[in-house]
């Protein structure tokens, strides 16, 4: 993948069958189950994810395995060609260290964007997405800043360290009503909810790193 480099493995298989992982976390990027195991297996639902080690995958779309295989210096990714998310919004807090890896597109998917966002059970209007992948890296204690607005559907999935992912009810952090936690190999659930044909609101929410993090971004747009 783009983002991979010495310090962090990053593949991406698409129609898998019987693939052996030593160890990474392994991201179910399809609208369809990944089932697991040998003697037991299991299944993880679409843009789920789990940490395998000597572990395989039976079957599955597409996924993407990535592992910290270097943790020494990864911080010094932001001198590696990650940017500083500031140089890209103008009104991103001065002082936040958050920093974005490259972006890789890996095609597109078809889906009911109420079926993402577990609206709806079986699809009824499904549409084209671009599937857009990235890292993003902060250090521990991290405030990764409260905003609201995406052109696009995202999830996210722990991939070193622990970290949460909050919701507020206003752009403050004292109206937080929702904690989740991330650790390696957790994705949590859509944020958002379907308004219309590309329209979907987000709660307030941001990204807390509670130790160096990094994190994978999925992101569906239309
Ligand atoms: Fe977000």
């Amino acid at each position: 993948m783009a983002f991979a480099d010495s310090f962090i493995s990053a593949v991406l298989v698409e129609n898998v069958d019987d693939y052996e992982v030593e160890d990474g976390v392994v991201v179910n990027i399809s609208p369809t189950k990944m089932f697991t195991g040998d003697e037991h297996p299991a299944i993880v639902l679409p843009w789920k994810s789990t940490w395998l080690k000597k572990g395989k995958i039976k079957s599955a779309e597409r996924v993407a395995i990535i592992k910290v295989v270097q943790p020494t210096n990864l911080g010094g990714c932001v001198f590696r060609g990650w940017d500083w998310l500031g140089n890209r919004v103008r009104s991103f807090p001065r002082d936040t260290p958050l920093y974005i890896s490259a972006q890789d597109e890996i095609g597109t998917v078809s889906l009911d964007p109420r079926v993402f966002t577990n609206e709806r059970i079986a699809s009824e209007a499904p549409q084209t997405f671009a599937l857009k992948l990235n890292l993003w890296w902060s250090p521990g204690n991290t405030d990764c800043f409260i905003h609201n607005e995406h052109p696009f559907l995202e999830t996210h999935t722990q991939i070193h360290g622990l970290g949460r992912m909050q919701k507020f009810r206003q752009r403050d952090p004292s109206t937080i009503y929702e904690d989740v936690p991330m650790s390696i190999g957790y994705s949590h659930d859509p944020f958002c909810r379907v308004t219309g044909e590309n329209l979907w609101t987000y709660p307030w929410h941001r990204y807390y790193a509670d130790t160096d993090s990094i994190w994978l971004a999925i992101e569906l747009h239309p």
